[in-house]
């Protein structure tokens, strides 16, 4: 099978890997790809968000299967553009992506659905937002409608703030607050069949304790071992068989990956958002752990035949990773320091780039996904931490207590 992936960040390496190493994989090109990916991946540059372009390489690679990894490129519908040349393609099209690029749309498609979420308000002035802020109460959750690279939702105690924020915005959706732990589950479906991954758990918060503003981003791990064991049936029967079955009625099946991401509140599990791709850096921990061929996996979803496919296979043990970002993110990450030590197996790269001079440089915020698996969680932990010693780059962030809570037991339901 000749693949083409579509993407440039510590997911599409991950999934590089994951794919060079399915042996039914017999080529791997990526575009426009990191230099991690070019370990494994022949790199094309072109401008992943142009659907005409996107489908244009794939016919000239004589791909039989695309992958699609980011967001944009689906919402802008490359998928819709690859199909139509005939080629399979990971990920849903662009009136499928809805579910993550509008948070009301998602909302919208829940409530159909009879989905467990937070109650809402979609909300276009300051007016309804005042209402929305009123009945709904502290603390305040206010989303941007619109894609925002994980950066577009305030939770805060602050009134004034919400208020800001929902100016700021224009179209929000405001929220009841979800309490308890997160988790992320993704879902492989191809529109009908559904077959879930290994739970994970995303740190969104830059610092350490969950401090400070939201990111991408900045860790994760798997298995939850604090997690009820009933978590995976339960939100296949309660979200994403009935979300799935709501997409078909519309006539816009959705197929690809969808992640779900959860509060496990004191009522169940809750819906916080859908996202209409893998997640980053949870893929990281999650492939690091997958048996099963991958590229075989998205292949049977792109096909109609996940169905067929065997159960999948899943690693003992535990992964970790930890992400390195760039000084100033996830404000204004500063780009262009040279990095040391990253060319080294479990240094996933997300935002990096090769000089002219060959040196390998900080390119974007989140700049390595350090990732490292363990015979249990504290053993994970402990090798990842060992690898990001070794990373050399000025004005590096880093969270240290990434399955810390885990790893003690610190987690209650
Ligand atoms: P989202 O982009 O929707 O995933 O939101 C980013 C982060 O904001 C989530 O991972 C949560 O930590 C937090 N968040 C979003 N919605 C809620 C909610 N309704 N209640 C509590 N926290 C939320
Ligand atoms: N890690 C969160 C996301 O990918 O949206």
């Amino acid at each position: 099978m000749r693949v083409l992936l579509i993407g440039s960040g510590g997911r599409e390496h991950a999934l590089a890997l994951g794919l060079a190493a399915d042996p039914s994989v017999e080529f791997l090109a990526a575009a426009p790809g990191n230099p991690g990916v070019a370990q494994v991946a022949e790199l094309h540059e072109i401008t992943a968000t142009d659907p005409a372009a996107v489908a244009a390489l794939a016919v000239e690679l004589a791909a039989d299967l695309v992958v699609v990894g980011p967001e944009a490129p689906l919402v802008a519908g490359v998928a819709d553009a690859v199909r139509a040349k005939g080629i399979a393609c990971f990920g849903p099209s662009a009136a499928a992506a809805q579910l993550e690029g509008s948070k009301a749309f998602a909302k919208d498609v829940m409530a159909a659905a009879g989905v467990p979420t937070a109650r809402s308000y979609a909300c276009t002035s300051p007016d309804e937002a005042g209402r929305a802020l009123d009945e709904l109460g502290a603390p305040y959750v206010v989303k941007n409608d619109g894609l925002a690279a994980g950066k577009g939702v305030v939770v805060t105690d602050d009134r004034a703030a919400a208020e800001q924020h929902a100016a700021d915005c224009g179209t929000v959706v405001i929220e009841e607050y979800l309490s308890g732990p997160e988790v992320s589950l993704f879902v492989v479906t191809d529109g009908t069949a559904a077959v879930p991954l290994m739970p994970a758990q995303d740190f969104k918060r830059l610092a350490d304790g969950d401090a400070g503003p939201n990111t991408g981003g900045m860790g994760a791990y798997a298995p939850l071992d604090w997690a009820p064991d009933d978590l995976v049936d339960r939100v296949l029967t309660e979200t994403v068989e009935p979300t799935l079955a709501e997409m078909r009625r519309r006539g816009t099946p959705f197929s690809g990956l969808l992640y779900v991401g959860l509060a496990l509140t004191p009522d169940g599990p809750k819906v916080i958002e859908f996202n209409a791709r893998f997640g980053d850096p949870e893929t990281q921990v999650v492939l690091a752990l997958l048996e099963s061929p991958l590229g075989s996996l998205l292949n049977a979803a792109a096909t109609g035949t996940l169905a067929q496919l065997p159960p999948l296979r899943w690693r003992e043990g535990a992964a970790i990773t930890v992400v390195v970002a760039s000084q100033n993110y996830p404000a204004t990450p500063r780009t262009g320091d040279v990095i040391d030590g990253a060319e080294v197996p479990g240094v996933i790269h997300a935002g990096t780039a090769r000089r002219a001079d060959g040196a390998l440089v900080s390119a974007g915020g989140r700049v390595l996904s350090v990732t490292a698996t363990g015979s249990d969680l504290a053993a994970a932990r402990a090798a990842a931490y060992a690898l990001v010693d070794g990373v050399r780059l000025d004005g590096a962030q880093f969270r240290t207590d990434i399955a810390l809570g885990a790893v003690e037991g610190r987690i209650k339901l």
